[in-house]
């Protein structure tokens, strides 16, 4: 089968490949999909890199942590015999998704209602459940209340605005292109303000004074530090990427007064406090959220796979329509 493989961590244009490989086959517990699409996340761009919280358990390796494809083999068990010939969600940290076919946990395939396009089937997990997990597992915004978020024209910044909406509390965007501006208020963002003006001093401006009780930041850098400098008495930053690749600098005193705190999240880690119900629970309120439109996926340019730089290139460019898709079958 063809799949996109790499030998060595680097720029992902240059260490990227499609090649034949041999098709692997599931062991018990696990089924066989064959891969429709797969979305390219900031996540696995880091991956290839070598700058991701997990590495590949071998080289060659094939990216590719979520995607959307049809179960065509059980390697053994009852979840597998059940998700045979289902169109499912892909959720893949081991053996990558960007190739023909690869291999999963049953555990690890959610099988996906028809009404559910494929390129938005194919980002069913990732940002739909960190926007959960975020605003209302970690920082559990309150109704009515500002949530301050940095890169908010973002795949996921872009959901945390409407799901604002849909849960009732207000939002401030900061972004760095002023286009973004009108695109993220007709989402429904309450206030839009740009990087350049500096966050710290319109947000104060916004809140009367008094600074955001939630904020998130996936940027680092001097955006990440303007974020926790917005913070205001017994506020809480959720650090949750590095985007900018630059570290975020805190005076201590910003949290010494007022009892500000300054968190990692990171969804790997959130999901193993899930229990199974909890596990359940999330995968519904996902479904049910995403088919009524609240948490949905601007898509942007679908490339096959023997473009894959393309793809890439365009994933890590500045400005680009939307979530890059690596359409794998027709
Ligand atoms: N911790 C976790 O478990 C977790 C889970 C899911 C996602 N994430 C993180 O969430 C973030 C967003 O993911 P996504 O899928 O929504 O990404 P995405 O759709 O690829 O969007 C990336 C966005 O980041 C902006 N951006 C890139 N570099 C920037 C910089 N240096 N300064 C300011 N803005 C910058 C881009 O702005 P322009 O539009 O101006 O180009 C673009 O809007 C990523 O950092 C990702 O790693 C983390």
């Amino acid at each position: 089968m063809k799949a996109v493989v790499f030998d060595r961590f680097g720029p992902p244009e240059e260490v990227l490949h499609v090649r034949d490989v041999p098709e692997p086959s599931p062991a018990r517990g696990e089924v066989k999909v064959r891969m429709l699409a797969s979305p390219i996340n900031p996540s696995d761009l880091l991956y290839i890199a070598g700058q991701y919280g997990l590495k590949p358990p071998a080289f060659p390796a094939t990216p590719g942590f979520e995607g959307v494809g049809v179960v065509v083999e059980n390697g053994g068990g009852i979840i597998g015999w059940l998700r045979k010939g289902q169109r499912v969600a892909v959720l893949n940290s081991r053996v990558g998704n960007w190739g023909e076919f690869t291999v999963a946990s049953s555990k690890q395939v959610i099988p996906i209602l028809a009404a559910i396009p494929d390129d938005q089937a194919a980002s069913f997990f990732v940002n739909p459940a960190t926007v959960i997990a975020l605003t209302e597992g970690v920082l559990n915004v309150t109704d009515g209340a500002w949530l301050l978020q940095s890169a908010a024209g973002s795949s996921l910044g872009k959901m945390v605005i409407s799901f604002a909406k849909h849960r009732g509390f207000r939002t401030i965007n900061v972004v760095r292109r002023p286009e973004q501006i009108v695109v993220l208020k007709k989402l429904g963002a309450d206030e839009v303000i740009l990087e350049k003006d500096g966050i710290a001093e319109q947000v104060k401006r916004i809140t009367g004074g008094a600074g955001v009780k939630f904020a998130l930041d996936p940027v680092g850098g001097a955006t990440g530090t303007q974020v926790v400098q917005s913070l205001g008495h017994g506020g809480t930053c959720v650090v949750y990427g590095l985007l900018s690749g630059e570290p975020v600098s805190v005076d201590p005193r910003w949290l010494i007064t007022g009892s500000k705190t300054v968190r990692g999240f990171w969804l790997a880690d959130w999901m193993k406090s899930l229990g199974l119900v909890g596990k359940l629970r999330l995968i519904r309120q996902i479904r049910g959220l995403m088919t009524s439109g609240i948490l949905r996926t601007e898509t942007g340019t679908a490339y096959p796979m023997e473009r894959v730089h393309d793809a890439v290139r365009e994933a890590a460019a500045t400005g680009k329509a939307g979530k890059v898709l690596l359409r794998i079958a027709p």
